[in-house]
């Protein structure tokens, strides 16, 4: 008995970036040429890193702080990346939006914040069905661009191992862009008239923003005139990437060992999740993540139970290290007063080192009449603030909040300040998946946080 437990512990303890293999993998794509997988396979191993340990590493260490409660955490982007998104504007507006949001919430929060992009990889797509019926054709789903197209049509729609090279290619294409802005002074904080999207001198939120960036721009220059100038000021940002780590083979070829640290790393994203539907303690991606030094989420809803929570914790994170684990609860509004405080108490019983976030998002959707997919920005700010109470009830700490955004004029989600009904959305929706908070949405949820923060 003790023997087996010994080989059984063995066995558990021997991690390859391909051991999860040997498990049951949901969500996967079915591609029909094995050969042509391997090839790409093999080439995407010789490509290099997207991103670096020394990155990766730091960022750990942020959401160490953040689950500490000493920095705040903004997580954003797109449902869905798609290759025809990797445009100059699609992804500059991306990066102001963020930056703006991180502007207004380290003013109100009085807190630096940790800027993570839901971008540079996020191209795949967990289904509730794998296969649909068009027109009275059976056809597999649209995964996400890094696994089939989303065209009605059988070729368009098998699964093209080719893809998952492309993907790496337009993350590379994504990331490159953003460093350079970043690089070239685009986040210098003496300039921040010119994230100025469209018109946002016409928005409701423009005069906060001006009286945020004017209060801002007064304390550098305080700090200035005695000579000290930090970093950030100068536009020197940390910026990092993540996506849902579901397509394992294209994170497996990502996947090396750092023999000066003597850990494996995913080259492909400072840090990844695991989606609700994919986080079985027994499942494939489990048993990936487990294996990988990234910081990395676990995106979790009301049907986790504690111990489920706890034996997963103990799978992903046996060391107990501090920004190793964030926990992404996505509730749905109402659900968050029967899970929240549940699973915030045990994790605090069990001292776990967690960093508590919320995607207010993915459990407020709705589906309308039409077939089209929603979201109230009421319900959306209700879930935040519900979340954000029940933690401080559980003697607990929400270090940071996880939307599905963009910079664009879009209207996908109703409500917000300048009010898009459920006729409006007839107008710009454009997302490939999920509804995403446009650009004066997002901008207000951030004043509302950033309110919600100073518990005003
Ligand atoms: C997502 O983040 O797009 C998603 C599918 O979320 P979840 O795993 O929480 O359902
Ligand atoms: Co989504």
């Amino acid at each position: 008995m003790a023997d087996m437990k010994q080989q059984q512990h063995k066995k558990k303890a021997e991690w390859q970036p391909a051991t999860w293999r040997a498990q049951p993998a949901a969500q996967q794509p079915e591609y029909p040429n094995a050969r042509a997988l391997q090839r790409v396979r093999t080439l995407i191993q010789t490509y290099p890193p997207l991103v670096v340990a020394g990155e990766i590493e730091r960022l750990r260490g942020h959401l160490a702080e953040a689950g500490a409660g000493r920095t705040f955490i903004l997580q954003g982007g797109n449902c869905a990346e798609q290759f025809a998104d990797c445009t100059a504007t699609a992804i500059m507006n991306q990066l102001k939006i963020l930056l703006q949001m991180s502007v207004i919430l380290t003013h109100g929060a009085r807190k630096p914040v940790v800027r993570i992009g839901r971008l540079a990889g996020q191209y795949a797509k967990p289904r509730s069905n794998a296969f649909e019926l068009v027109r009275g054709v059976r056809l597999p789903s649209y995964r996400g661009d890094i696994v089939n197209g989303s065209a009605a049509t059988r070729a368009a729609r098998t699964p093209d191992p080719a893809r998952l090279r492309l993907a790496y290619h337009y993350a590379a294409m994504t990331l490159n862009y953003i460093h350079s802005l970043i690089d070239g002074g685009f986040a210098d904080l003496h300039y921040p008239y010119t994230w100025n999207l469209h018109s946002i001198e016409q928005t409701p939120e423009w005069p906060e923003y001006k009286q945020t960036v004017e209060e801002i721009l007064n304390a550098i220059r305080f700090m200035e005139s005695f000579g000290g100038i930090r970093p950030e000021t100068l536009g020197r940002i940390d910026f990092y990437t993540s996506h849902e780590g579901l397509v394992l083979e294209y994170e497996e070829a990502l996947t090396r060992y750092d023999a000066a640290r003597g850990r494996w790393y995913n080259h492909g994203a400072h840090m990844l999740w695991i989606g609700n539907r994919t986080r079985a303690l027994d499942g494939a991606h489990v048993e990936y993540f487990r294996g990988i030094a990234n910081p990395i989420g676990v995106k979790i809803d009301a049907s986790c139970g504690a111990d489920e929570l706890l034996a997963l914790l103990d799978r992903l994170n046996p060391k107990n290290e501090a920004g190793r684990i964030m926990l992404i609860t996505r509730c749905g509004v109402d659900k968050v007063a029967a899970t929240v405080p549940r699973l915030a108490r045990a994790v605090r019983a069990a001292r776990r080192q967690v960093t508590w976030c919320c995607d207010p998002m993915h459990g407020n959707t709705i589906t309308l009449a039409d077939g089209r997919k929603t979201r109230g920005f009421s319900d959306v700010l209700e879930e935040l603030r519900a979340t954000h109470a029940a933690h401080v009830r559980s003697q607990s700490h929400l270090a940071g909040v996880h939307f599905e955004l963009t910079g664009d004029d879009v209207t996908e989600c109703t409500g917000g300040a300048v009010d898009v009904t459920r006729d409006d959305l007839r107008l710009r929706y454009q997302s490939a998946c999920d509804p995403r908070l446009n650009y004066v949405q997002s901008l207000e949820m951030a004043f509302l946080i950033a309110r919600l923060l100073r518990g005003a």
